[in-house]
Order: C-alpha cells, then structure tokens, then sequence
C-alpha cells in the first residue's frame, strides 16, 4: 500500500517570469469548484495535495527552496482567520478553507529544502530520508489531472502494485512530444502499458506518449538517480534515473490519461491559458 508522496516544488520557474521572481508558480491559481460548488480560485498545489489526499495519502514531503516560503504559510492552519470569515458572515468562504485545514489536520507534512535548482531528479533524491524503504508517489507542484475522483491516481497505484513494477507513470499523446519526457512502450492491457525505454525532450521523439509527471516508485529510484549522469540542461532528470531502472531489468510500467480527463500544466505561458480554460469550464458547465 503506497502511503507517501513527494510533492517537488522548488523549480525557478522561469518560463513564467517576471510573475515567479518572487512568487512559486505552483501557488498560481486555477478555478475549482469550492466547498460548496459555488467556484473559486484555488492555488494547483493545493489541488494536487487535495487529490492525493482524497486518494487516501496521508503523508506528504514538499520539496521547496528559495523564495518558496509561500507555500510553507499557505499550507499552515489559520483558524482564527476562519472565525474572522464566520463573524463577516462569509460562511461560504469559510467553509473552503476549513474543509483544507481539516486534511492539513489529518496529515505528517515534511519540507526539505532544494537550496539550488538542480533538477527534478535531484529535487526526488532529497526527498529519500522522507521516504526510507517505502514505496511512493511522486507529483509535480505544477501538474495535475482532472479526473473523478481523483482515478488517475487510483489507476497508477493500480498498475504499480498489480503488476509490482518498480516505477509506474501516467502517458498522454501529445502532436509534439519534443518538450517532454517521451516513452517507447508496448501494451499490456487496456490503458496500460510496459515502457521499454525514456527519453527526456528527445530532438527525435521514438512515439508520441508523452510523460505527466506523476508517478509511483520503489525506492529503487533513489539508487537509480545517484548513479544517473547529469541529463538535458545539465540537471539531474527523473527520467534518467528511470531509464537506468529499466537498464537495471527493473519493471517500469505507464498508465494512460483516459479520454475525457484533462492534464493540467500551469509551468508554461501557453498550457497555465489552457488550464485556466479547461478549469473555468468544471465550474461554469
Ligand atoms: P519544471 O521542469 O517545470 O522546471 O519543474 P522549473 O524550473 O520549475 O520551470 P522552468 O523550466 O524554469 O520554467 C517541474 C516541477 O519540478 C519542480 C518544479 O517546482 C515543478 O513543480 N522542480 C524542478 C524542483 O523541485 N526542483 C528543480 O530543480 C526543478
């Protein structure tokens, strides 16, 4: 049973600047439905704990850095701001963010520092002594899926334990797959599929299945990213640590995003329009 996920949030996010110089791009917001279903705007991050936490996650390590602090205050109970709410009579508003403090409540959170952007690899690998000898989840501060009930979580736990591979990811086809980690794989079942080989940003894609940085691990990759040479813009990259997993005879396994889910990436210009779109219309429709 996998009960831990790391969560890394400590990129410089530069392809958003000026508005990350000083801000984490993983609290810019997307729309949700709220509470009560009314809408309102919500910070991705604490969707993507939201929906590990609906999973039945219940410990959780971010991985921030510099100029991160944000996220350690947005994710820190005020009650006393809920009261504040409560006596304006903005129950509405209230309700939200006490229903966050309820899960804030029932959670371990852990922060490890990642004092230099060195990659999302890297990011991973500082999070080891969180994890210890335990299987993991790990999901992008910047990536999210839309899906009922939070499936696509349930599907790649699914994989990971059912098949016990030693690394399970979530795939997409993309029209341009050279912007991300690719996968070379066969099918196994419906949705599901062994992945013979990985590449990050490949100038020649060998497929169109492109990652969705949410995965599950054993701690395997924690050896498997120590022995991994520095990868595509000299960082330490998750994929290499997985390819040397699969060099190792490991079972890596992908899990695809089924049609009418949506993947949500708020780190560049292009894909955060997208995901206000797409997030818009869950609360308008
Ligand atoms: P990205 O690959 O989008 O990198 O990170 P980035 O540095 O944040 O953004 P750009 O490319 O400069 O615009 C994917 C996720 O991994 C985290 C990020 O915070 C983001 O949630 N990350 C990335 C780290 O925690 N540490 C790193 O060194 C790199």
């Amino acid at each position: 049973m996998i009960r831990k996920a790391i969560i890394p949030a400590a990129g410089l996010g530069t392809r958003l600047l000026p508005t990350t110089k000083e801000m984490p791009k993983e609290m810019l917001p997307v729309f949700d439905k709220g509470a009560n279903g009314q809408g309102c705007v919500k910070p991705l991050l604490q969707v993507v704990f939201e929906q590990l936490y609906n999973f039945g996650l219940r410990e959780f390590c971010f991985v921030v850095g510099r100029g991160k602090r944000a996220i350690e205050d947005h994710f820190t109970q005020d009650y006393g701001f809920v009261g504040m709410l409560r006596s304006h009579g903005r129950n509405d508003l209230a309700d939200g963010l006490e229903s966050f403090y309820r899960k804030l409540d029932g959670s371990a959170i852990v922060w490890i520092n990642q004092p230099e952007p060195l990659g999302f690899g890297d990011a991973v690998l500082r999070a080891g002594p969180f994890v210890g000898n335990e299987e993991f989840i790990v999901n992008a501060g910047d990536t999210s899926v839309l899906s009922e009930g939070s499936d696509h979580i349930r599907r790649l736990a699914a994989a990971y334990e059912g098949y016990s591979c030693d690394a399970a990811l979530l795939v997409q086809e993309v029209e341009d797959p050279r912007k991300y980690g690719v996968v070379q794989a066969e099918a196994v079942a419906d949705g599901v599929l062994k992945v013979k080989a990985i590449e990050e940003k490949p100038d020649r894609p060998r497929s169109n299945l492109a990652v969705i940085p949410i995965y599950a691990f054993h701690p395997t990759i924690f050896k498997a990213l120590e022995v991994s040479s520095t990868g595509k813009g000299g960082e330490r990259q998750l994929t290499d640590g997985i390819q040397t997993m699969i060099d190792w005879g490991l079972k890596v396994y992908a899990v695809k995003r089924k049609e009418g889910e949506t993947s949500l990436d708020i780190g560049g210009a292009e894909t955060y329009w997208r995901a206000l779109q797409e997030t818009y219309r869950t609360i308008v429709t």
